[in-house]
């Protein structure tokens, strides 16, 4: 049985004080995991506000080395103090800061050696979904980020398959077609990297344009174990229909 997790990623959203307000505002259900991923100014103010509420706390990247001259960078060390989790390889960031399976893998890695635990995100552009290259492409995604990794470590994983062409467009994907990628993409090769209980283990969200008004499709998918969230994640009165979406699914 994996249990639902779901998760708001506040990219680049929020000052402190107003994240400390938006983190007060969200409710832990039974059944579920809740995740807040803040920018890094207002993770120890979003870590305090939820003390002893049961929501967790996660950063949206990491540099993989613990310490050292590496300007701008924050370190697992320093995040492990306030976070549970930390989004690793987000589209964002491999559009725009030159993330790559490989140094997605370096993180994940060093996640693991410091107790966090990392939600790497997948997915393809529009074009290489009308070529009809998904289940390849986010097949080679998975397998790069999860290399050398023990089988415990796999399957400790979360997976947030997030079609690039379904973030923040309002235009989220099918959640039938969804269920079947996660299937051939994901589990299919966690399953032969390393055996079929290690991709039972993996819980698996969807995002892209996840709304109250169509999460319950999407958390009723037998693949699918929760939810990346950007948008909506930013409003609790959007955010905690999700989370009762999934504590009922
Ligand atoms: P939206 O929910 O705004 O589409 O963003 C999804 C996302 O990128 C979460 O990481």
């Amino acid at each position: 049985m994996r249990i639902q997790i779901m998760a708001g990623n506040w990219k680049m959203h929020k000052t402190v004080a107003e994240a400390a307000k938006l983190a007060r505002s969200i409710k832990k259900m039974e059944g579920v995991e809740v995740v807040l991923c803040p920018p890094f100014t207002a993770i120890s103010s979003v870590s305090n506000a939820v003390a002893d509420s049961g929501v967790k706390v996660g950063a949206q990247n990491m540099y993989w080395e613990e310490k050292g001259a590496f300007t701008g960078e924050i370190s697992p060390v320093m995040l492990k103090e306030f976070c549970q989790y930390v989004i690793l390889g987000h589209s964002e960031r491999r559009q725009y800061f030159g993330e790559t399976n490989e140094t997605v893998n370096k993180k994940a890695l060093t996640a693991f050696k410091h107790g966090l635990i990392p939600i790497i995100c997948c997915g393809e552009s529009l074009e290489q979904n009308e070529a009809g290259e998904t289940v390849e492409f986010v097949g080679g995604q998975i397998h790069g980020a999860l290399a050398d990794m023990t089988a415990d470590q796999a399957s400790k994983v979360v997976i947030a398959y997030e079609p690039i062409w379904a973030i923040g467009t309002g235009k989220s994907a099918k959640p039938e077609a969804v269920n079947d990628i996660i299937r051939k993409s994901i589990r299919d090769v966690i399953a032969d990297m390393f055996d079929e209980s290690v991709a039972q283990a993996v819980r698996v969200q969807y995002g892209g344009s996840v709304k109250p008004d169509n999460v319950v499709a999407f958390m009723g998918q037998s693949e699918i174990d929760g939810a990346l969230v950007g948008g909506a994640s930013l409003k609790p009165e959007l955010f905690m229909p999700l989370v009762e979406a999934a504590a009922k699914s």
